[in-house]
């Protein structure tokens, strides 16, 4: 058996998969978000980790086996979202700031300004931007002395969520990350493959606070009998979740494209063992290097998805349960002209504004909870088209799209998405390929499988979404979403 533990942003998800690729047991919790702040968003890590260990323990349940029946765990996570904590005791130092987070906006500004942004964007692939997990940890260097000097004197380490949950399952044995969650960082230089002496000077980042950095699938310690597992399991396998994804859809030939639709929206597509030009705000990263050689994708980078149909629920009380959207947008045959820019925490790729915010317009007296509902699954697609019509221009010939993650299970909306795209769109049998990704890599890493020999049952599709929508529809809809982008925006 293999455990694979998915790291998302708002919630925890563990799957126990057999050594056929089948799956055992299953478990998923959600964890709270904390916004101090119009913009900023916070997450406590103790929470985090007492969260995971709820949902190890449900899906060994579910899957009615010890943890002594694991040979390996798998690690994927939410990228870009850090922390610091104390080295001796492992007590978190402050609340870690999300990737949605936009507190360091300022600090993005400065760099601009100093004429930093080429030298970020030539040796990271990032674009200069509050997502990235560098200027978040500036803010703290420049806004808490008191961190800097504990930083400064070798007492902090540094991670993102991978690396402090693995420190916390290896009792503080283990300070390692993987190439796929550096590069997300702007520390690390995605040519040479290690943190970068030039940016860790820019961002005031002391070399003591880094981990370890190894390839996704190899030894990265093991758990500590004293953790909640009770038992030694070697950890194997380690991606951010994106690249899992890219990973658990088999993209692995050149221009193959996945997108996982969660709390953000992430479209990636395998680039192979050159670094690709990424024009119009697209980003290089690096993808699982499986073969001990480097591996790129280029990566448009949507912020607000699923998170979107989590604010209907929760803010906009308009509905129970994410699967009810489906019904709803079915039952109605346009959203009437509404348009929802869900710019909650600024706009990504291909516009890459920070100050611009959720906008919902084209109410007219006949549009209510429906129409807002539907507008809001059709933002997901709208968002999506913006990236694949970029990778489009590169001159890639996109032939579809895979799709996975939560909201890929939604009819409607992928339906739409194909109708947008124009471009047929394929779901897995398996939608969670993130937690798929982790746990191929975990067993590649512990020698269970050989890359080019996966299980490739739950990889296969299920459903085909063919285009059915005449282009002058697609074209009068999309006009009246880049109107409504344009009023979302800030710049
Ligand atoms: O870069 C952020 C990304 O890794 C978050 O993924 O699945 O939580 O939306 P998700």
């Amino acid at each position: 058996m293999i455990l694979s533990i998915d790291l998302g942003t708002t919630g925890i998800t563990a799957i126990v998969f057999r050594q056929d690729g089948s799956l055992a047991g299953r478990a998923y919790a959600e964890f709270a978000q904390y916004y101090p702040e119009p913009g900023w968003v916070e997450q406590d890590p103790v929470e985090i980790w007492q969260t995971c260990e709820r949902v190890v323990r449900n899906a060994l349940a579910n899957a009615q086996q010890p943890a002594s029946a694991l040979v390996s765990i798998g690690i994927t996570n939410q990228r870009e979202t850090m922390l610091l904590w104390h080295r001796d005791t492992g007590a978190p130092v402050h609340r870690a700031i999300v990737w949605q987070c936009r507190r360091s906006v300022r600090q993005c500004e400065s760099l601009r300004e100093r004429g930093l942004e080429p030298l970020v964007r030539e040796k990271t692939g990032l674009v200069v931007d509050a997502y990235f997990s560098a200027t978040k940890l500036a803010w703290l260097m420049e806004e808490r002395p008191e961190i800097k000097s504990a930083a400064d004197s070798g007492k902090l380490c540094f991670g993102t969520i991978d690396t402090w949950i693995i420190w916390k399952l290896t009792g503080g044995h283990a300070h390692v990350t993987d190439h796929t969650n550096a590069c997300r960082t702007m520390l690390y230089n995605i040519e040479s493959r290690d943190w970068d002496p030039e940016l860790l000077e820019i961002f005031g980042c002391h070399p003591s606070l880094l981990p370890k950095v190894l390839p996704s699938a190899a030894r990265f310690g093991v758990t500590a009998k004293s953790c909640f597992f009770g038992a030694e399991v070697p950890i194997t396998g380690v991606a951010g979740d994106q690249q899992a994804a890219l990973f658990g859809q088999q993209c692995t030939e050149p221009g193959m494209v996945k997108n996982t639709y969660g709390t953000g929206c992430f479209v990636l597509m395998y680039a192979g063992e050159q670094r690709p030009q990424a024009e119009g705000g697209l980003l290089v990263t690096l993808a699982c290097d499986v073969r001990g050689r480097p591996a790129y994708a280029v990566e448009g980078a949507v912020f607000t998805a699923g998170a979107a149909v989590q604010w209907l629920r929760d803010e906009m009380g308009m509905i129970g349960q994410a699967a009810e959207t489906e019904v709803i947008a079915e039952a109605i045959p346009d959203t009437r002209g509404v348009y929802l820019v869900p710019a909650f925490v600024g706009l990504g790729a291909p516009h890459w504004d920070m100050d611009a915010r959720g906008t919902l317009v084209g109410l007219t007296r006949g549009a209510g909870r429906s129409e807002v509902v539907r507008a809001t699954l059709e933002s997901i697609a709208y968002q999506t088209r913006d990236l694949v019509k970029i990778m489009r221009q590169e001159g890639v010939p996109i032939k579809s799209m895979r799709a996975d993650g939560g909201a890929s299970a939604n009819n409607f909306l992928m339906q739409f998405q194909a109708d947008i795209l124009n471009l047929e769109v394929e779901r897995p049998a398996l939608i969670e390929s993130t937690a798929l990704g982790a746990a191929l890599l975990a067993g590649i890493g512990c020698d269970l499988w050989q890359p080019g020999h996966l299980p490739t049952a739950l990889t296969e599709v299920e459903r085909r979404f063919t285009p059915a929508m005449e282009d002058s529809r697609r074209a009068t809809l999309l006009g009246g979403w880049q109107r409504a982008v344009r009023q979302a925006r800030h710049r």
